[in-house]
């Protein structure tokens, strides 16, 4: 089972690289606790840094914690330059005006605090700025040449795994695409995940960002990419937020240790899929964008429908998830099991009071094959990991389905 695994991860791991079984990349520090965000001094002074670039969202900047950040800094003799402009899906414009500023500040050091779209536009910054390149140019599959400035990621959300992960997603204006730089660069030097930052996150947040970071751990583990070392991250970030996402949306504040697992999980589940790839929740979802969902639950809607096309063909992966989540499944046999993770998955979404229905969101009948096209187009990165091969008919059968 795992010389075959490993053989179809190789066909597609070697991108970017030669005669490799897989990559994986991690942060070079994590600080992970209750109080972490104390340590972030500690963090610019062993990096180095001298003037330091917040980047942050306008939003997050007036929240209270972010004066004490600055203080931390500040009080330790370094300066701090606060830019809080990142907006949802930033663009190449955001990116670029940030180095402005940047360069304007003489920063020499950039701590991203928040949620993906942040840290995205952080590493961009980071490694763009010091480069000395047009962002154009950086576009794509490890072009990087060297490293960035110093770069501390804080997440402020427990989705995205953007802190773990080695991929800056933004949107090219000129295009309306997504776009990608891809560099070993991109990884961050500290990462601080500080639990506190997550426990106040409203409870449609939650659901929605936590939704994500379980799609990223199911589809990594069971992506045609997985491999020995991101199987060990991805089926410990699955038993973390099955185990964890339903209290953090309904209890919120009151129970620190689920946000403390979510956070965690939503960590664990960004180094696996940085290193296995994802599937086609991702690859089939980037459309209901249009419709106004967010990332998080357009990905939740497709899990349930994806894992019932891949199901023969990842059988002993969902087999393992639904025993990893209830020892009693070890009785039944290994297509009941398999069977059975799709049944949770189901109820864990349904207990965040998410619809997996495509009709429940006003999307009409007569455009799903239209919709189903646009993402087989567009997704083809994401499609290639997914652990059964998919057709266009199969993503417009899909599609249907899910209706
Ligand atoms: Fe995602």
């Amino acid at each position: 089972m795992i010389s075959n695994d490993m053989r179809e991860g190789r066909k597609i791991e070697t991108r970017g690289f030669n005669m490799i079984d897989f990559k994986v990349f991690f942060p070079n520090v994590v600080l992970s606790g209750e109080c972490a965000i104390e340590n972030i001094a500690g963090q610019v002074k062993r990096l180095n840094g001298k003037n330091v670039l917040i980047l942050t969202d306008y939003n997050i900047s007036k929240l209270p914690f972010m004066s004490v950040v600055e203080d931390l800094i500040k009080k330790n003799g370094f300066g701090v330059s606060i830019w809080n402009k990142v907006l949802p899906n930033p663009n190449l414009a955001t990116v670029k005006e940030a180095i402005a500023f940047l360069n304007d500040n003489n920063c020499d050091l950039v701590v991203g605090i928040g949620g993906g779209s942040v840290l995205d536009t952080a590493k961009a910054v980071a490694v763009v700025s010091k480069n000395e390149m047009d962002i154009e140019k950086c576009l794509g599959l490890f072009n990087i040449k060297k490293r960035g400035f110093p770069l501390i990621l804080v997440p402020t959300t427990s989705g995205t795994g953007s802190e773990a992960t080695h991929i800056s997603v933004l949107v090219d204006e000129n295009t309306n695409q997504k776009v990608a730089i891809y560099s070993e660069y991109n990884m961050a030097d500290a990462v601080i995940i500080d639990y506190r930052l997550t426990y106040d996150l409203p409870p449609n947040i939650t659901a929605e960002t936590g939704l994500d970071a379980l799609t990223h751990a199911i589809e990594a583990f069971a992506s045609k990419g997985a491999n020995l070392l991101s199987d060990l991250f991805a089926i410990n970030a699955i038993e973390m937020i099955c185990g964890n996402i339903v209290n953090a949306y309904i209890k919120g504040n009151h129970d620190k240790d689920a946000r403390k697992w979510m956070a965690l999980g939503s960590f664990y589940a960004g180094i696996g899929f940085c290193s296995a790839g994802l599937g086609a929740a991702h690859g089939l979802a980037y459309p209901l964008i249009d419709y106004g969902l967010s990332h998080g639950r357009s990905v939740g809607i497709f899990l349930p429908w994806v894992m019932e096309y891949n199901l023969s063909f990842a059988k002993s992966k969902y087999a393992k998830i639904s025993k990893a989540l209830d020892k009693s499944f070890y009785a039944i046999t290994e297509s009941e099991a398999a069977e059975k993770s799709i049944d949770l998955i189901k109820k864990i979404i349904k207990n965040l009071g998410i619809s997996y229905r495509l009709r429940d969101y006003g999307i009409k009948t007569k455009d799903l094959d239209d919709m189903a096209k646009n993402a087989f187009e567009s997704s083809k990165r994401l499609l290639d990991f997914n652990p059964r091969d998919i057709s266009l008919e199969d993503a417009q059968s899909i599609y249907k389905k899910a209706y």
